[in-house]
């Protein structure tokens, strides 16, 4: 974000800046972060073994207060922090596991490539490695605008289309509780239940999800968020 704004200036974005659009600009200034919402469920459920799947610079990774932290990243966007300890991408890393169902999470933080089908994979491959009652959070769920959720990505402030794969799950799955914290892009937590019973599903259009993200996201405030958790 930091390098696209000085790019801006030096006139060698190829993103269009969006960075003052009110939403950008109100999502920028949370106060409450992706790991303030990530350490109260900690803290609250107890959760020991956490996974993130993109960490970049390890800016929440180290926040986060769980006592067991996997960190899982290809090195995409030429970063490696430290507490990446599988250096792949998210499909290999759940490769690598398929075969130990004793590897399981109590939260897994989704946050690497933000497109839509690799997300619902992510999720979908989530699934296979989380206890009872965890917790799937994603990052980026409610874009700032239409533009910020295009991809290929087109802005400076982007936010990928995750939004279309956390509505998707929500409709395969309405009895299970979710939500997604009005607050740092929009975090979407998924309390992991009953699988049973598929139902199906269609994304809805943008103009549909836009004129209705209040129901579709079941759009929380903070305080709201730590009155249902
Ligand atoms: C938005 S950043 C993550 C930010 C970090 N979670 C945080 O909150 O500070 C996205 C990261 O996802 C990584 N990434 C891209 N494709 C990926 C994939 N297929 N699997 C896992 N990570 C991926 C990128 O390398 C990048 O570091």
């Amino acid at each position: 974000m930091f390098k696209e704004v000085v790019k801006i200036i030096l006139g060698k974005s190829n993103f269009k800046d969006n960075s003052n659009d009110p939403e950008a600009v109100r999502y920028r200034n949370s106060e409450v972060k992706r790991y303030d919402v990530i350490n109260y469920l900690i803290s609250k459920y107890h959760v020991q073994r956490y996974l993130e799947i993109g960490v970049l610079k390890g800016e929440n990774i180290r926040k986060v207060n769980a006592p067991h932290k996997d960190g899982v990243d290809p090195g995409a966007e030429r970063h490696i922090a430290p507490e990446v300890n599988y250096r792949m991408t998210s499909d290999a890393y759940f490769e690598l596991i398929k075969d130990r169902s004793d590897i399981q999470y109590d939260m897994i933080f989704i946050d690497g490539l933000h497109h839509a089908d690799q997300v619902q994979k992510d999720i979908q491959n989530s699934l296979n490695h989380i206890t009872p009652g965890g917790f799937i959070l994603l990052h980026d769920c409610n874009p700032v605008s239409f533009e910020s959720q295009l991809v290929p990505r087109k802005t400076v402030v982007w936010n990928g289309d995750p939004w279309k794969a956390f509505v998707a799950f929500r409709g395969h799955y309405p009895g299970m509780q979710s939500c997604v914290v009005d607050t740092d892009y929009g975090i979407g937590v998924i309390r992991v239940s009953d699988l049973s019973g598929k139902k199906d599903f269609n994304v809805p259009t943008w103009e549909m999800f836009h004129s209705n993200r209040r129901n579709y996201l079941n759009l929380v405030s903070w305080n709201q968020f730590k009155a249902l958790y």
